[in-house]
């Protein structure tokens, strides 16, 4: 069975709901008989509820950028799995480069979010990819690695099913500096060499790993055309709903 594309929309700090709505009032209209790719949205936590709303009876899933890994508790500031299933949400990204870079996250934390995800039937997209200097450094492969044993650590292969991974390369993140289809590819299929080695053939061969890092209307369709590549995590270009479109519908 071919793996179905996902591409997911990561707004990152942008829109209030009311932007949100809207943008979500001239998007679905484009995308209304589309069914060859899963399309997923991820608003920050303030607009989730409204773009489910928005969403309702679209084919249109709709994620959280993050989440804390426990179901409740004196954290401050932070969500939990159990209430981005109480509104509705279905995905949710764990462990982009902006929360590793900016927060603090590493490997050990993205794990206890991955298996809490899992826990609770959130679908999980994972991200992984290596800073400039390091590639540079001729370190991808070894990064890569490290990220991806790190994040899948004590994950059994019979819950592993739902896991997506994105490979996102930091420095091609805001910069218009896209890795190209062959760059990706073979970083995804260093991914998923080791998800092999991990969980097995049946979860390596199933995973989906989608490609980010300034992906845009106009490089979509040759990134999609790598058998490697399963699909898009898009920061800027998904922010207008017509980029967004042209991308779904590469
Ligand atoms: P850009 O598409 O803006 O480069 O962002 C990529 C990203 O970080 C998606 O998660």
């Amino acid at each position: 069975m071919p793996r179905k594309p996902l591409i997911a929309a990561n707004w990152k700090m942008y829109k209030t709901p009311a932007q949100a709505q809207e943008f979500m009032k001239n998007f679905l209209p484009l995308v209304a008989n589309h069914h060859r790719d899963e399309i997923v949205v991820c608003p920050s936590f303030t607009s989730i509820s409204v773009v489910i709303a928005a969403a309702t009876g679209s084919g249109v899933a709709i994620g959280a950028q993050n989440m804390h890994f426990a179901d409740e508790g004196a954290y401050t500031g932070e969500t939990s799995p159990l209430m981005l299933k109480a509104i509705g949400a279905t995905h949710v990204i764990l462990g982009h480069s902006e929360r590793r870079q900016y927060f603090a996250e590493n490997d050990e934390l993205i794990n206890k979010k991955l298996k809490s995800a899992l826990h609770h039937a959130l679908i999980p997209i994972v991200c992984v990819g290596e800073v400039l200097a390091e590639r540079e450094a001729g370190k991808t492969e070894q990064v890569l690695l490290r990220q991806t044993r790190g994040v899948l650590a004590g994950i059994a292969a019979s819950a592993a099913a739902p896991i997506v991974i994105a490979y996102e390369p930091v420095w091609a993140i805001g910069t218009g500096k896209t890795a190209t289809p062959q760059i990706a590819a073979e970083a995804h299929a260093v991914i998923r060499n080791e998800v092999n080695k991990l969980l097995g053939a049946e979860i390596a061969a199933n995973l989906r790993i989608l490609y980010g890092g300034s992906v845009k209307p106009d490089n979509a369709t040759a990134l999609m055309a790598e058998t490697e590549i399963d699909g898009a995590l898009v920061g800027g270009a998904s922010l207008d709903p017509q980029s967004f479109a042209k991308i779904v519908n590469y």
